[in-house]
């Protein structure tokens, strides 16, 4: 049997990660500035993480949501207490696209209407609802497109105004607080806030997507929370569980559940908590919100620095390089000759990921990196 050949790959192989540091099967040394897709929160194979899946995996790995699973609810404390939203109700999954499905169906469930009003440039996942919702038709099977849809231009609040007066019944908005797959691309607090209000207004369910953005990863628990407004229904999954598979949706007081309304298998098992609590405890005790806003403000005040860059987005360590054209080479660079991971966006976008403990001397590893990727080639005589 072969594999369905959908990634393109680079013919590395991975076998071991501790910290920000991955290690091939050469015994290559690479600095992790992708977190394999802004998963990795806590870095590789954090002790605390490891015992805790150790320890769990003795116990019992998996049993379904029809027995009691405490571990759920005491996932639930400790995610409303890191997250700052304490009087919301969570519903585990599996994946950020998971996440969003429920969240879109669960804002559906309560006001009755269909249409839902995404932005340009948007990524939301691939499944059903996920994909329509998505910016991009390349990726949108005929079976997935919808008329419930009301694509709106990111940051245009005004657009967003006439799509609540020309369309009585939108269920809800969601919006990423930095697009990741967009090319970071940073939402205005002013944006946010129109949502709320409008949301408010017209009986409507404010969704943020923070799967990439959210989890402590631009130095607050969503990145939404600069705007000041709180949203109905938080996505998230990448960083929960750091590399194992597990998703949720935070859910407003004001959301009534019923038996049946969402469900899973998967969602919410004693391993998959086991490793989203782990996550937590490091995340509250290790300070690394505060870290990530410290040594991400640190790289985005250095990079700003370099002429040779278009801009520079982001917050704390979600972090987009916006570069001219004639440094489309520079991500093959960083990998190939200075052993660097990171992250890409479309046209020239190098993307930064990291765990929310990289050191300021990982910080300065890159930098000197990135220094030598855009010194002009030298020509051999
Ligand atoms: C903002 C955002 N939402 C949703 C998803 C989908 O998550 P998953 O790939 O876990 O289904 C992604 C994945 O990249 C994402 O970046």
């Amino acid at each position: 049997m072969k594999l369905f050949n959908v990634y393109p790959i680079n013919a590395i192989n991975i076998v071991k990660g501790v910290g920000s540091n991955v290690f091939d099967d050469k015994g290559t040394e690479y600095l992790d500035l992708y977190g394999g897709h802004a998963v990795i929160s806590i870095g590789h194979t954090h002790p605390h993480y490891v015992t805790r899946l150790e320890d769990q995996l003795h116990k019992i790995g998996f049993y379904s949501n029809s027995i009691e699973i405490p571990l759920q609810q005491q996932l639930a404390e400790k995610l409303g207490k890191v997250s700052g939203k304490q009087d919301y109700q969570l519903f585990l999954v599996n994946s950020g696209a998971e996440a969003i499905e429920n969240a879109l169906k669960l804002a559906s469930f309560h006001n009755g209407r269909k249409k839902v009003v995404a932005f340009t440039g948007a990524f939301h996942g691939r499944t059903s609802l996920a994909v329509s919702v998505t910016d991009n038709p390349k990726i949108v099977a005929p079976i997935n497109e919808t008329d419930n849809v009301i694509r709106v231009p990111f940051n245009d609040e005004a657009a967003l105004e006439q799509a609540f007066l020309q369309n009585e019944d939108i269920s809800a908005v969601v919006i990423e607080g930095i697009q990741g797959v967009g090319g970071i691309q940073v939402a205005s607090e002013c944006m946010l806030q129109k949502i709320r209000s409008l949301c408010d207004k017209y009986d409507a369910v404010f969704i943020a997507d923070g799967v990439q953005c959210g989890y402590g990863r631009t130095g607050k628990f969503y990145s939404q929370d600069f705007a000041g407004v709180n949203a109905d229904i938080y996505t998230m999954a990448k960083g929960m569980g750091n590399g194992f598979p597990i998703g949720a949706i935070s859910i407003a007081p004001k959301f009534q559940a019923s038996f049946g309304m969402l469900g899973t298998t998967f969602g919410g098992n004693h391993l998959a908590c086991a490793a989203a609590l782990a996550v937590l405890e490091v995340i509250e005790q290790d300070n690394l919100m505060q870290n990530a806003a410290e040594v991400g403000g640190y790289l985005i005040n250095e990079l700003k620095k370099f002429k040779e860059v278009k801009e520079v987005r982001g917050r704390g360590l979600m972090i987009g390089i916006d570069m001219p054209a004639e440094f489309a080479h520079a991500k093959k660079d960083l990998l190939f000759k200075h052993h660097i991971f990171t992250g890409e966006a479309k046209p020239n976008v190098i993307r930064l990921l990291p765990a929310l403990n990289l050191t300021k001397a990982h910080a300065d590893q890159f930098l000197e990196a990135f220094t030598q990727v855009l010194k002009p080639a030298t020509v051999l005589s």
